[in-house]
């Protein structure tokens, strides 16, 4: 059985791909340990409550300085024991800690195609403003290992989605979730949780 801690900010639909996915079994031997969100009005935290998981915040706000938060987020997935990290719409930088404890354990789901519209500042709606704004034709989403830069780390799975005439940011988002990153994610999970993709070894 594939244990995972999911960490979230948001609304949580790529959480609910991830519980549904289970519970449809299109993703096979996997169990939500935890989910951890940075903030208390997390709607994913009401999404993981309503399915009877465990469900914690760790909010910056509670720490003195971003070196207690860091270590607190640390201290807390680790008390799950899981194998794999999954960042669902997690919009705070991986402490370096926690990379190098989880390296090749941690998987992100970023709404473009990287290397495109990723990086610093390039974060949920920002990413698709930005390439509206670039003109692109073709946009889409990416799952991928978690290392010490911004979206750096090797690429998993990849899905393109068309722009379309007269998108906003708002409509090509909710375009890009649907046909791209809500089967990409769970996808994601269940070809690590099938053993078709090697994680590093626990430290
Ligand atoms: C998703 O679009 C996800 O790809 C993005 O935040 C959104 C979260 O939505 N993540 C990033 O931008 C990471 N750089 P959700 O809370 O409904 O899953």
């Amino acid at each position: 059985m594939l244990k995972i801690a999911v960490l979230v900010s948001g609304g949580g639909t790529n959480l609910q791909a991830i519980i549904d996915g289970i519970k449809n079994r299109t993703i096979m031997n996997t169990e939500i340990s935890v989910v951890i969100s940075n903030n208390e009005g997390a709607f994913a935290l009401e999404r993981a409550r309503s399915s009877r998981l465990e469900a914690v915040c760790i909010s910056p706000k509670n720490y003195e300085d971003r070196e207690s938060f860091n270590e607190a987020l640390l201290k807390k997935i680790d008390e799950y024991n899981v194998d794999l990290i999954v960042l669902a719409g997690f919009l705070v930088k991986i402490p370096e800690k926690l990379v190098e404890k989880y390296e090749g354990r941690i998987i992100n789901i970023h709404p473009s195609l990287i290397p495109s519209f990723c990086g610093v500042g390039y974060y949920g709606l920002k990413v698709h403003e930005a390439a509206l704004a670039r003109g692109v034709k073709v946009t889409g989403a990416t799952v991928h290992f978690v290392d010490s830069g911004m979206d750096t780390g090797p690429i998993l799975l990849q899905k393109a989605v068309c722009v379309e005439e007269g998108d906003t940011p708002q409509t090509l988002q909710r375009r890009v979730m649907e046909q791209a990153e809500w089967q990409l994610l769970p996808q994601a999970i269940n070809m690590i949780a099938s053993g078709k993709v090697f994680l590093g070894s626990k430290k």
